[in-house]
C-alpha cells in the first residue's frame, strides 16, 4: 500500500511529479490550521508532510501523527517547526537552503533602498492627491538619506548576509559584519555586535531565527544604534523587538525601517509600526520570484521523495538522526 504524504496547500502541480506513483498525496486546501481537529483527523495516519512556514509542527501535532517519517518544508528557515521534538523521535526535517539566497539579498536591497529614499512614502504622497502645485518640487522635498558611502551593517554573516555584502558593494557602501559563529568574509569587517549597530548607517539581519537570537534586536541593543539609522529585517519577525523598534522610530532616533518579516504574520492592522510614515512593510515576501519559489518545492519535493526511497534527504536540518538510526 502506497504511504500517505500530506502537503499543507496546493503546490505547482509539475513540481509534484517526482512524488507521483511514490505515495498517495493528500493536498489541503483552504485557509486552515493544522491543529484543528478536522485537519488533525486528516493527518492521523500520514508518513509524510510537506509544510510551509506558516504551518506549526509542534508537539500537540506530532503526538495527534504517530505514523510520521518525515517533514519537508518549503522554506530555509524552520523555527516553525519543533526540530528538537522531530530530532528525538529520529524523525528527519528537511528544508530548502541555498535557492532563495540572491532573490531574498535583492529584497533586503530593495527594502534598504526604498526605506532610504522615501519610495513608499512618495508612491502614498502622491496617489493621496498631495502632490499639487503649491506641494511642487523644492530644495528641500522629499529629502532622503544617501546610501551610497553609508556603512551597512549586517547581522548574520550567512549566504544571504554575503550576498547582501556583495550588492553594497556595488553602492559604494562600506560593510562591516557580526555573526555569532565569527565566521570570516572577504570585504566585511568583523565587528561586534555593539559596534555594528553603533558605527552602521543601515543595519540588515541576516539570521536564523533560534532560542539564541529570538528579540536580539531588543531595547538597549536598539538603543545603541547610530541616530539615524535605518533597520532592514528579511529575516524573521521575532529577532527584533517591535515595540522597542516602533519606540525609536516615533522619538526620531531612527530614521527608517524596511520590514519584510513581522512578530506575528500576517501583521495585525494596529500594529505601532505601521501608522508610522517612514516604516516600509511588505508582507514576508523575500523569497517570493516564480522561479525562486519553483526551486523551493522542488528541493521539498526531492526532499521528501528521497525518504519514500529510502534515502538520506539532501537538505536536512537534523542530520544526525541518521546516524542514530546507523547505531541502532
Ligand atoms: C524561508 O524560506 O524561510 C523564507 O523566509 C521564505 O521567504
Amino acid at each position: 500500500m502506497l504511504k500517505k504524504v500530506v502537503i499543507t496547500q496546493p503546490l505547482p502541480g509539475e513540481r509534484l511529479q517526482a512524488l507521483a506513483g511514490q505515495c498517495e498525496m493528500d493536498v489541503l486546501t483552504g485557509p486552515r490550521s493544522l491543529s484543528a481537529p478536522d485537519t488533525r483527523a486528516q493527518l492521523a495516519d500520514c508518513h509524510g508532510l510537506i509544510c510551509l512556514l506558516t504551518d506549526a509542527i509542534d508537539l500537540p501535532l506530532l503526538d495527534a501523527m504517530p505514523s510520521l517519517r518525515f517533514v519537508s518544508s518549503v522554506s530555509v528557515g524552520v523555527d516553525h517547526i519543533d526540530v528538537e521534538a522531530l530530532t528525538a523521535r529520529g524523525i528527519p526535517v528537511g528544508h530548502t537552503p541555498g535557492v532563495l539566497v540572491d532573490t531574498t539579498a535583492d529584497a533586503a536591497f530593495a527594502l534598504l533602498l526604498a526605506a532610504a529614499r522615501r519610495v513608499a512614502e512618495g508612491d502614498r504622497y502622491i496617489r493621496g492627491g498631495n502632490w499639487r502645485p503649491e506641494t511642487r518640487w523644492s530644495p528641500d522635498f522629499f529629502l532622503g538619506k544617501d546610501v551610497s558611502g553609508a556603512t551597512l551593517g549586517i547581522v548574520g554573516l550567512g549566504a544571504i548576509g554575503q550576498a547582501v555584502a556583495r550588492r553594497a558593494g556595488g553602492f559604494d557602501m562600506k560593510v562591516i559584519g557580526w555573526t555569532p559563529s565569527g565566521r570570516a568574509v572577504p570585504g566585511v569587517d568583523n565587528v561586534s555586535l555593539e559596534e555594528l549597530l553603533l558605527r552602521s548607517d543601515f543595519v540588515s539581519v541576516h539570521l536564523a531565527l533560534t532560542s539564541e537570537t529570538r528579540n536580539l534586536l531588543d531595547a538597549p541593543m536598539i538603543a545603541t544604534m547610530k541616530p539615524g539609522a535605518v533597520l532592514v529585517n528579511t529575516a524573521r519577525g521575532g529577532i527584533v523587538d517591535e515595540a522597542a523598534l516602533a519606540a525609536a522610530l516615533d522619538s526620531g532616533h531612527l530614521y527608517a525601517a524596511g520590514l519584510d518579516v513581522f512578530e506575528r504574520e500576517p501583521v495585525a492592522l494596529d500594529n505601532p509600526l505601521l501608522q508610522h510614515p517612514r516604516v516600509v512593510v511588505v508582507p514576508h515576501i523575500g523569497s517570493a520570484t516564480t522561479l525562486t519559489r519553483a526551486k523551493m518545492v522542488d528541493i521539498a519535493v526531492r526532499n521528501a521523495s528521497a525518504v519514500l526511497l529510502g534515502q538520506p534527504m539532501p537538505h536536512c536540518v537534523n542530520p544526525q538522526v541518521y546516524l542514530a538510526e546507523a547505531l541502532r
